[in-house]
């Protein structure tokens, strides 16, 4: 027997689970050939994409070169990047900009902070060498091309829109995926991808959607983490559902902290961006001495590693709250037009960033592990891809560069579309596909579980999984997950599900990865810093998880 209410079927030749910078691209560069449709959990705007501030790594400028960038990355990921990948993908970067700017988005120029580019985008040449560059930690060149601060609101409302007018792209909101489908044709080892079921939150109804193709574009699991920056939707759903699905998944262990998020009560999770520290801010103690030249002799503008580990031993040192981040050296009116959102926002906490210093912490901000793919997206089950920061492409190492993510989404989707397009005409359907059934579930008359779990997740993973580990801490906190896990399976096998109970169930199985790959990395590098393991490893490779071994 199934639900009472009623299920949709709907079929695509593309199913993108997500609707940031790499679904949207992907969904860009296929829809001439296909039909796709695009999921988002919330609102299209909900994932990190939109509050990317910084910009987009890129080699443009002509003192720059693909070398610098390879050589800064894999300097960045200290030892773990696969440089074939560095390598392809650096390679690719100036023709996504040059797509990006085609597709109109108002970057920011060399001539006027204020203005984007808007004439019709004519002469893309000419307006790649106009570009303004900004700096971040790592770079050794200007090669950030951004819209001011919020390039990530740019980026995203353009592919939107051009997304939303294309006839062959159906844009769902408010749908979450629970589930892929998967099924073992018999034509070739191991199974096939044909679409997923898909929570409809408006009628409440698991949706069976069947697709020849789809791709998890679902973004990262910094949620998983107390204090992030990212949007409340960073569950690593596709992380979760690959995984159950039999993907393999790598590096879980390298959760990026981001030095600088605004320390207020009132602030939920706002980045001060890097770029701040690129036109010159500096990071100062409560009483106005600086400290990262003690650190690293780039200083403020070290990976980002660094930087925050820096943060976190400074503030238990003095036990002080903060630390702070001082740019009111440059003329108030650069600042007002180089990052008006940071102005505008801080001001609302009465923080004038022209005079004030501005409080900041260290947050969780970026998975630089995920499903293992091939440089296009693929994974280990056919006919299923993973692009963007859902992914574990080999770019990022133990320690992702700024501003090589949104770059990465660019690439590698249009790897994915490209692949695509090359297998489509001789893929069909899955055939007799079982809808979803809800014969043996209620609806959820307690959902303080939820609740209570999803915070006590978060605070065991800040403060035995962080910025600094050590190996008692890592086994506390895979005692207290996997107790988490049973009560959140038991309650999800007798509960019709909801998005926060699929959120949390995704979440404790994700942080249960990261914590194993902790614990199997013997070595401090990168992001995974371990009081009982101080030493580089001299012979450093992937973790890598496989779901049919894992205990
Ligand atoms: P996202 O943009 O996160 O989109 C995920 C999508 O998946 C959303 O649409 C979401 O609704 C959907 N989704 C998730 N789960 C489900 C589900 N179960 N069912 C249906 N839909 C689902 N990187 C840079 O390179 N430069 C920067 O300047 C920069 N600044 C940043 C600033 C902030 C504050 C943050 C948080 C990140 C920043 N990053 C930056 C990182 C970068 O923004 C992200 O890595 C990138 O945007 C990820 O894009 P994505 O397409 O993979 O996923
Ligand atoms: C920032 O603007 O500091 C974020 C850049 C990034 O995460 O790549």
């Amino acid at each position: 027997m199934t639900s009472s209410r009623t299920q949709k079927h709907l079929d695509f030749d593309i199913l993108i689970i997500g609707s940031g910078a790499a679904g949207l691209t992907l969904a860009l560069k296929t829809a001439d050939f296909a039909r796709v449709g695009v999921l988002s959990k919330g609102d299209l705007n909900q994932g990190a994409t939109f509050y990317a501030q910084g910009g987009i790594a890129a080699v443009l400028d002509e003192t720059d070169s693909i070398d610098y960038h390879v050589a800064d990355t894999l300097s960045a990921g200290v030892g773990l990047c696969h440089r074939d990948m560095v390598e392809h993908i650096v390679a690719e970067s100036a023709e996504s900009v040059r797509w990006l700017v085609e597709q109109g988005v108002p970057f920011t120029t060399k001539e006027n902070f204020e203005e984007g580019l808007d004439k019709g985008q004519k002469k893309i040449a000419a307006e790649l060498s106009s570009l303004h560059l900004t700096q971040e930690g790592g770079h050794s060149h200007r090669r950030i091309i951004h819209a001011t601060d919020a390039t990530g609101k740019a980026v995203f409302e353009t592919l939107q829109k051009r997304a939303q007018d294309h006839p062959n792209i159906e844009l769902l909101a408010d749908c979450t995926a629970v589930d892929l489908v998967t099924q073992n044709q018999n034509t070739e080892p191991g199974s096939v991808c044909v679409g997923a079921y898909v929570l409809n939150l408006e009628s409440g109804s698991v949706d069976l959607i069947k697709s020849k193709f789809v791709a998890l574009a679902t973004g990262g699991a910094s949620k998983a983490y107390l204090y992030t920056t990212n949007p409340d939707g960073a569950s690593g759903d596709g992380i979760a559902m690959a995984w159950r699905a039999g993907c393999r998944v790598a590096n879980m262990e390298f959760n990026q902290f981001h030095p600088t998020c605004l320390f207020h009560p009132h602030a939920k999770s706002f980045l001060i961006t890097e770029a701040l520290r690129g036109e010159g801010a500096t990071l100062e103690l409560p009483d106005g001495s600086r400290f990262m030249p003690e650190f690293d002799s780039r200083e403020e503008l070290a990976p980002r590693d660094i930087v925050a580990r820096a943060i976190d031993h400074e503030m238990k040192r003095l036990g002080c709250d903060c630390v702070y981040l001082n740019i009111s050296h440059k003329s108030a009116d650069f600042l007002r037009e180089s990052f008006p959102t940071i102005y505008s926002r801080c001001l609302e906490f009465g923080i004038d960033i022209t005079r004030d210093r501005i409080p900041v912490v260290p947050a969780a901000h970026y998975t630089c592990g995920g499903i293992m793919v091939n440089k296009d997206g693929a994974t280990d089950i056919e006919n299923l891809y993973a692009i963007g920061e859902t992914s574990f492409t080999g770019l990022h190492g133990a320690n992702r560069m700024a501003s090589n993510s949104l770059l990465e989404c660019f690439v590698v989707a249009s790897g994915a579309a490209k692949d695509i397009e090359t297998k489509l005409a001789s893929t069909d359907h899955g055939l007799n596909i079982a809808d979803w059934d809800e014969s043996r579930v209620t609806t959820p008359e307690d959902e303080v579980l939820v609740s209570h779990n999803w915070d006590e997740l978060r605070r065991c993973m800040w403060d035995f999984v962080g910025i600094v580990r050590n190996d008692e801490r890592l086994q506390r906190a895979e005692r207290r997950i996997r107790i988490l896990r049973d009560e959140v399976q038991d309650y999800y096998t007798k509960n019709r599900v909801t998005k926060d109970m699929l959120e949390l169930r995704n979440l404790v199985l994700v942080s249960e990865l990261i914590i194993a790959c902790a614990i199997q990395r013997k070595e401090s590098r990168g992001l995974h810093f371990t009081l009982d393991y101080p030493q580089l490893d001299p012979d450093p490779v992937d973790t890598v998880l496989t779901p049919a071994t894992f205990e």
